[in-house]
């Protein structure tokens, strides 16, 4: 055990972020190098974190981890690759400035406890923000202020993008060794304030491929990805980030859902086949285009990751009546989830023509919640003691 004066303990938080240029395949597995840029929306801490206390002592004889309360196996390859990187960073900077008091002994064991502030079970990708909480709160605490980009890629590549806030792009990069494969700002969280983006909890089961495995077949079988890689995205890039600079919607939404269209026409073209998304994400799809034929414009944009969940973006001004078709569409089962989780939204009547363009059968039960949220800050160091999850004997709290 540690007593509290020998610990060097540090929490921070992470959050979540969504593609609207997707990732999907490597161009080196060791190294997790991505076979195109992507780029994705920070979503804010208040509805989606995870937190992460990592805390160091002399006395520690072992590095351990616990998640959500769990004590899982440190010696899976993608966290020993994380903690290897952080300790290669803080060798790094001990050497080359010697004006700074030297960071804590790296020879110091590791104990790590971190938790989501939303269910696992929802199917919300939660290693992008535990990937980056891992890597920020390791920084952290060994004192290392480089570029985290590297550290949290290689515990899984999207993870790098939640480093920032607001909007960001994940650069590809030319060199073979990854130095230029990082993670940037493109825009702050303050740059767009109506933008507005609701998370659909689908009804499912526990998702059947893996990205990580899923995205290795689409790069040895699918002839697509290689197009989408070489071709598409380069321009659709340059695209996104003039919609986000001009804060123009239309072509914002559009280029969101065309990107996860094509991202689950390389997963279909993938050899065998994988498909992530179910009836009722299909009919999500439906809805919005219905939606927005009836108004006339893109007012709504649908994007799917590896699983059946919708992420929905749309602006402010548009939510309620969004949520009010989603309500008519899907109606709540009386005894579910509470069905409205995050941002408060007001309630609207649906008028009988839009109820009509809608024309789907109302399927009960399919979406189980929404939770409602905006884009948000990159990870936060926690100052209270208090908020630690780990005690003053390096152990979980009782009720972390
Ligand atoms: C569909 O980052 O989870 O969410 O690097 O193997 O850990 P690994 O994969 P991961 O893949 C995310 C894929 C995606 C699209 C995206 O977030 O860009």
């Amino acid at each position: 055990m540690a007593s509290e004066k020998q610990l060097t303990v540090v929490t921070c938080t992470a959050p979540v972020n969504i593609a609207v240029i997707k990732y999907w395949g490597k161009r080196d597995e060791e190294l997790i190098l991505p076979l195109n840029s992507s780029l994705s929306v920070t979503l804010h801490q208040d509805q989606l974190k995870t937190t992460t206390t990592a805390a160091i002592s002399k006395d520690f004889t072992e590095d351990r981890i616990w998640l959500n309360g769990v004590e899982v196996d440190m010696g899976q390859p993608r966290l020993q690759s994380c903690l290897r990187e952080i300790h290669r960073l803080a060798r790094k900077r001990r050497s080359s400035d010697d004006r700074n008091a030297p960071p804590p002994s790296l020879s110091y064991k590791v104990h790590v406890a971190s938790e989501n502030n939303f269910p696992t079970a929802a199917g919300l990708a939660s290693s992008a923000a535990g990937y980056a909480c891992l890597a920020y709160t390791l920084a952290k605490v060994y004192g290392v202020e480089a570029e985290l980009s590297e550290v949290a890629r290689r515990g899984s590549g999207s993870a790098c993008r939640s480093l920032y806030g607001g909007f960001v792009q994940w650069q590809r990069g030319e060199q073979a060794d990854g130095k230029d494969s990082i993670a940037q700002q493109v825009a702050p969280e303050s740059h767009w304030p109506e933008l507005r983006i609701l998370v659909l909890v689908v009804s499912a089961d526990k998702k059947l491929t893996s990205s990580t495995s899923g995205m290795q077949t689409s790069v040895e079988t699918s002839a697509l990805l290689q197009f989408r890689a070489a071709s598409v995205v380069p321009t659709r890039m340059t695209e996104m980030i003039r919609c986000i600079r001009d804060r123009d919607f239309a072509t914002f939404g559009e280029l969101t859902m065309k990107d996860s269209n094509q991202f689950h026409a390389t997963c279909l073209d993938t050899f065998p086949p994988i498909s992530y998304l179910n009836d009722t994400s299909k009919n999500i799809i439906h809805l919005v285009h219905r939606f927005n034929t009836y108004h006339g414009q893109t007012k709504v944009a649908y994007t799917f990751d590896a699983g059946p969940n919708a992420v929905i973006f749309t602006l402010e001004d548009t939510m309620a009546e969004f949520v009010a078709a989603v309500r008519h569409c899907f109606p709540p089962e009386p005894n579910g989830d509470k069905f409205l989780k995050g941002l408060p939204v007001r309630s609207v009547q649906l008028s009988d023509k839009l109820k009509a363009a809608l024309a789907l059968n109302p399927a009960p039960g399919g979406i189980r919640y929404i939770i409602t949220t905006k884009a948000g800050p990159g990870p936060q160091v926690l100052d209270s003691p208090h908020l630690h999850l780990l005690g003053p004997d390096g152990l979980p709290k009782p009720s972390a």
